[in-house]
């Protein structure tokens, strides 16, 4: 395969991965970097890309630690994988925050289910709460769905750099990709897996 097919079959992958809750790369792994230096990782849900420009968007509730990561460093790297077609895709490049009345949070919040919508009412992510049961813990967060949106925000990350790790018989191939700010890819090569 060539290097340029291969790039355009990874970000294939990926599309799909937005529609498709079956696809591997449906569950990716955001990784930042804190205020103290420190990496740190968490899955996200990828929900939309857009492949000419090279954009991956994720939700979440802008009063995560994620949130605050990324507003003050906005650099990220995106890592998946997936079993069917044994790929791994290491991205690398920086997220945008579109917070709470932005149009592309307002847009996204108006396609959520219910049951998505009433994941952003329960209280600040990572903090302590009052409820003691996890029972309880789920009632406090059913109710009016229209609440969350005031926490409800879109990290969409732009991609700069691809490493594409495909597992394989008789041997693993691996290729570095780069590409512009319009999203152009302008280099590829291959390199040792
Ligand atoms: C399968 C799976 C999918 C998840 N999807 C999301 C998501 O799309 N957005 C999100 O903010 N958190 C999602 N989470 C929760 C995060 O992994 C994380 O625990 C939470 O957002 C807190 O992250 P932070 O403390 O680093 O900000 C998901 C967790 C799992 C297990």
């Amino acid at each position: 395969m060539y290097l340029d097919e291969l790039d355009r079959s990874a970000w294939v992958q990926l599309g799909s991965a937005a529609t498709d809750k079956r696809s591997g790369l449906r569950y990716v792994s955001l990784c930042s970097v804190d205020t103290a230096g420190h990496p740190q990782a968490r899955l996200v849900v990828l929900r939309r890309v857009e492949t000419a420009a090279r954009t991956i968007e994720f939700h979440t509730d802008t009063r995560s630690p994620k949130w605050r990561e990324f507003a003050a460093y906005p650099f990220a790297t995106v890592l998946g994988f997936s079993a069917e077609v044994q790929l791994q895709l290491r991205l690398q490049g920086r997220v945008r925050l579109h917070g709470p009345g932005s149009m592309l949070a307002t847009k996204a919040w108006q396609n959520l289910p219910h049951w998505t919508r009433v994941t952003y009412r329960g209280g600040p992510p990572g903090e302590e709460t009052d409820c003691e049961t996890p029972e309880e813990l789920s009632t406090c967060a059913l109710g009016d769905d229209g609440e969350g949106q005031s926490v409800f925000g879109l990290l969409v990350f732009k991609a700069y750099h691809l490493d594409c790790f495909q597992l394989g018989r008789p041997a693993n191939k691996r290729s570095l990709f780069a590409y512009d700010e319009a999203g152009t890819l302008v280099s590829g090569r291959w390199v040792n897996p």
